[in-house]
């Protein structure tokens, strides 16, 4: 059996640290829509604990919608080009929306999803990530909620899975040199 937290080289961020910077978030983004609805909608499967955690965060009800979406080719994350694997089960159009999302890394992903949920013709979009990595960026997004910014280095946890492992971390950290070999 597999010690998880025996796999981590270094812990980045810790459980608190995390909830807390959910529970600022949370109550910046049910401020911002002052009362308005908005749709949480979360990219699957990265961003499961931070939907999660975030909405439980808000003082008050918000709906919640899912999309699945896969890079193309060997070279996915390079490609930038996606392909819909689960499309949301809601129609947007006119409605105020949030992208929740667990890393923004390049960044190829959440533009591509971002562009796609414009074109149906929303009230607005914004984007709440738990972490980025602004070393990797290859394309700017305006985003508008950032847990935070962290080096270019391969994370884990919460969320954030090495070979679909490490999904169930509470807390953020790298890998030690023995999990790779
Ligand atoms: C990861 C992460 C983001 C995306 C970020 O998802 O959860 O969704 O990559 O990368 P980018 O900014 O370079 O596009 P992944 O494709 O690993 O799927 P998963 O969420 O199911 O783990
Ligand atoms: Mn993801
Ligand atoms: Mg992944």
């Amino acid at each position: 059996a597999e010690h998880m937290g025996a796999d981590l080289e270094r812990v980045l961020i810790s459980e608190e640290e995390i909830q807390r910077r959910l529970g600022e978030i949370a109550q910046d983004i049910w401020d911002h829509y002052a009362g308005e609805e908005f749709l949480l909608v979360g990219v699957l499967k990265g961003a499961v604990l931070v939907m999660a955690d975030l909405m439980r965060a808000f003082p008050g009800s918000a709906p919640m919608d899912w999309m699945a979406v896969s890079s193309y080719g060997s070279g996915t994350k390079s490609s930038g080009v996606v392909r819909i694997l689960k499309d949301l089960d809601t129609d947007i159009t006119d409605r105020h929306v949030v992208i929740v999302e667990d890393i923004i890394d390049s960044g190829l992903t959440l533009s591509w999803i971002r562009a796609n949920l414009e074109s149906r013709h929303p009230k607005s979009v914004e984007i709440c990530t738990l972490l980025r990595k602004p070393d990797a960026a290859k394309v700017a997004i305006d985003c508008r909620w950032v847990g935070f910014d962290i080096p270019n280095d391969f994370v884990v946890g919460y969320g954030l899975d090495y070979d679909e492992r490490y999904r169930n971390l509470r807390v953020i950290g790298t890998l030690a040199p023995h999990v790779y070999s």
